[in-house]
């Protein structure tokens, strides 16, 4: 096992909110440019930007809109490939009343989903198996160790049953020994999983993946790690 490495600049970021203007993350232009700027030189060459979206506040057509706007007014840093995607909110009703596959991770039969923070039970399951079985899509949990203490094991189990699903970690939550723990009980489960910085701003939670990263790097193997990094699952081209 590598406990030394370089980064080598082909870290793909599962989960950031870098788009300006549109959600809680950066609030100008010049904010966005200067996280991009950070992300690259923590080793990011791709970013999957995802906003936070939410069906009953507004239509899918209507946040592309504003997300292209958003998109179109950065200067991202060439070199930098940028993802315009969504955090989508699993809320009762969203699979009938969306077309989920608008707001996929571009080029990919993934999507960001953001589970509710209430206790995993049977009607979040079966919401996650309407995005599978009506929009052929395959949920990416953004941040599930938010969620660790809403889940049992049989909860876990439950969702890793299901074919395809993805878990999305923070790597700021990686900075703690006690995030540490519930990765590796994922990844000794066998889970798909992808890192996230889940970033808002240069000053929130940046500093912290950078070191959860670090982390990450000397507790798996280096192939498995720079899997995890590069997204693999997510099959980007
Ligand atoms: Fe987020």
């Amino acid at each position: 096992m590598n406990k030394s490495r370089v980064f080598q600049g082909s870290y793909t970021d599962a989960h950031c909110h870098i788009l300006p203007g549109i959600d809680d993350g950066p609030k100008t232009v010049e904010d966005s440019e200067k996280l991009a700027q950070k992300l690259i030189s923590m080793g990011f060459a791709r970013i999957i930007a995802t906003p936070h979206y939410y069906f009953y506040k507004e239509t899918a057509d209507s946040f592309i809109r504003r997300r292209t706007e958003a998109f179109k007014s950065v200067n991202f840093p060439k070199g930098l490939s940028v993802l315009p995607s969504a955090e989508v909110a699993l809320e009762s009703g969203l699979t009938r009343a969306c077309d989920l596959k608008k707001l996929a991770i571009p080029g990919t039969n993934k999507i960001l989903i953001e589970l509710p923070m209430k206790k995993y039970n049977q009607k979040i399951s079966e919401e996650l198996y309407s995005i599978k079985m009506y929009h052929g899509l395959y949920p990416v949990l953004a941040h599930i160790e938010r969620y660790d203490r809403f889940f049992d094991d049989d909860g876990y189990n439950d969702i890793l049953s299901a074919e395809g699903i993805v878990f999305q970690i923070s790597a700021f939550s990686l900075a703690s020994f006690r995030q540490r723990r519930l990765f590796m009980k994922l990844y000794k489960f066998g889970a798909n999983i992808v890192l996230g910085t889940d970033a808002h701003r240069i000053d929130f939670r940046v500093q912290d993946s950078a070191k959860g990263i670090k982390k990450l790097s000397k507790m798996i193997d280096s192939n498995e790690f720079e899997r995890i990094m590069n997204c693999d699952i997510l099959g980007l081209a």
